[in-house]
């Protein structure tokens, strides 16, 4: 191939490229403003959410909503079947407000109204991602901390379980590292029920976190 061949050739691959980038944007936009609208469907009026991020089949969010049926439930998950699996327990039990959608953790955080806040969250045996070079896809992490810590109610627990060593030492890590929330050990695991992953696991750690205490003005 001659010059002219090898440019031609490389500039309609760049033209690929830049279309498949469109047609990737424009399925995320459409992807965004689904959430918004069905966010803003779901919650037309301020109210304080329980969510549950990665609730698989809804197994545990199901029990929980269930014994707490003034709290609106709101369960995510990455997976449209586990999603409509969680929603099929619902229609059994009518449980009429609790809610499981199919959505990306920060994604669902960034659709929800400004006048929906978190009183408590679930991460149950959330993705170990035991290889260093993956440490980067674990959920838990500033990001998702922060992006909690913004919609939460003052009283929010967040509430973390995992089998994993090396993932529950970094649970650790990253709420200590973090200015918006701290290991909290005066308060109970709030509410005991398996999930999916529960099951199959003989041993699991758990942490709470809440709130930092504002230190005491001085001369107070
Ligand atoms: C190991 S499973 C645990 C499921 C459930 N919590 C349990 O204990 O049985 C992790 C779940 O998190 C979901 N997940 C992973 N990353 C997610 C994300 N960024 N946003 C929402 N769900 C996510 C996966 O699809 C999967 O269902």
């Amino acid at each position: 191939m001659d010059d002219t061949g090898i440019k031609q050739s490389e500039g309609s691959a760049q033209a690929m490229r830049a279309d498949s980038r469109e047609v990737h944007e424009a399925r995320m936009k459409e992807v965004r403003e689904n959430l918004e609208r069905t966010c803003a469907e779901l919650f037309p009026e301020p109210v304080t959410i329980t969510l549950e991020i990665g609730c698989g089949h809804g197994h545990f969010l199901t029990a929980y909503a269930l014994e707490h049926q003034d709290e609106t439930c709101v369960g995510v998950d990455l997976v449209t079947k586990r999603v409509q699996k969680g929603r099929n327990k619902k229609e059994k039990r009518a449980l009429e407000k609790l809610h499981f959608i199919k959505a990306e953790a920060l994604g669902f955080l960034e659709a929800l109204p400004e006048h929906v806040r978190i009183g408590r969250c679930f991460v149950l045996f959330p993705d170990p991602w035991p290889k260093k070079r993956h440490w980067k896809n674990r959920i838990v992490q500033s990001q998702l901390l922060e992006m909690l810590a913004a919609r939460r109610t003052p009283d929010c627990q967040l509430c973390l379980r995992t089998d994993h060593e090396g993932y529950f030492e970094w649970m650790v890590e990253q709420v200590a590292a973090s200015t918006l929330w701290a290991v909290n050990d005066e308060v109970e695991w709030p509410f005991e029920a398996s999930s999916f992953f529960q099951e199959l696991m003989d041993a699991w750690q758990s942490l709470i976190a809440t709130k930092p205490e504002e230190d005491e003005p001085q001369g107070a």
